[in-house]
């Protein structure tokens, strides 16, 4: 277990997954019923980019440094604004974040004092990064246990209400088909739940392939974005960079599909190179 995402912390991979992710807790939070946000890959929770990955490996500079020098159009603006809060203060020179919010920090800063957050980190190193960044706090439940094991044992969740994000590293090349397995046995858990899946696509076929396999399982509601920011230069951490991703979405909040189609192609053209980005926003199987 080598992945340590420091290296990759405010890509422009993490940027569109985070805004997304910040948008569906923004949706999930109008109503006053308590919640809880799942975690199964959490990361180490929060990341300095001035350390020795985010300085060896500044993929952050083609990120979020590019949103936060950069003045968006009003309606813009304001769906991104919960999330720039939950970055929080920056260099303008520079447009690096003092410190730059994973999936468990943004939660931290987004949920109320009935919320949960029960997060799964692996990987020693990552864990104890984990516990340290997000300190103590009541509504938190840190598990070192494998995220897809625990998945299952959280499902569904008291409240009945809340997301689950599944973000693996994607270094074992049975990932995709372990993201699909999980997603099944999730949904036939907890159907009406809301799943967030973040994906590499390195081949088109194989993510026809892995799509076709989520649509095998029968779920209704599942939209599918996707981002290609164009070729990217190899880095010292990265022999073959990734350019395109992909997060699907399962039973998004009502609006937010609107939303995506308000950010998916301002982000694109913000985070591309050479002009040469390109999005998807549409639904994988029929929405409800
Ligand atoms: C892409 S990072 C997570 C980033 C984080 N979700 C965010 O958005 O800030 C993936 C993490 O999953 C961890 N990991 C790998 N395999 C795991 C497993 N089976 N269960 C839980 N965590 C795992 C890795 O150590 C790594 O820190």
């Amino acid at each position: 277990m080598n992945y340590a995402h420091g290296f990759h912390a405010g890509n422009f991979a993490d940027v569109f997954k985070h805004v997304l992710l910040t948008r569906a807790l923004v949706y999930l939070l109008k109503k006053p019923a308590a919640l809880r946000f799942i975690d199964t890959h959490a990361g180490a929770g929060a990341y300095d980019l001035d350390d020795d990955a985010g300085q060896r490996s500044p993929e952050w500079r083609d990120g979020i440094a590019r949103l936060l020098k950069a003045k968006p159009p009003a309606d813009v603006a304001e769906l991104l604004k919960p999330y720039l809060e939950a970055v929080g203060p920056f260099d303008p020179d520079t447009g690096r974040p003092i410190s730059y919010p994973g999936s468990p920090a943004i939660a931290q800063i987004l949920l109320r004092a009935d919320d949960k957050i029960a997060l799964c980190e692996a990987n020693p190193r990552e864990y104890e990064r984990l516990m340290e960044a997000l300190g103590r706090d009541r509504r938190l439940r840190i598990s070192s246990a494998d995220g897809y094991l625990s998945l299952n044992a959280y499902l569904p969740p008291v409240e009945r209400r809340g997301l689950v994000l599944i973000d693996p590293p994607y270094e074992q090349p049975d990932e995709a088909a372990r993201v699909e397995s999980a997603l099944g046995k999730a949904l036939a858990k907890w159907p009406r739940g809301v799943f967030m899946a973040w994906r590499p696509i390195k081949s088109v076929l194989e993510d026809a392939r892995f799509l076709n396999t989520i649509r095998a399982l029968g779920a209704p509601n599942v939209l599918g974005l996707e981002l290609d920011v164009g070729p990217v230069a190899p880095g010292p951490h990265s022999p073959t960079p990734l350019r395109r991703i992909g997060l699907l979405i399962v039973n998004p909040p009502y609006g937010l599909a609107e939303e995506a189609r308000t950010l998916t192609p301002y982000l694109t053209k913000l985070l591309t190179r050479g002009g040469q980005g390109e999005f998807v926003v549409d639904w994988v199987t029929a929405p409800l």
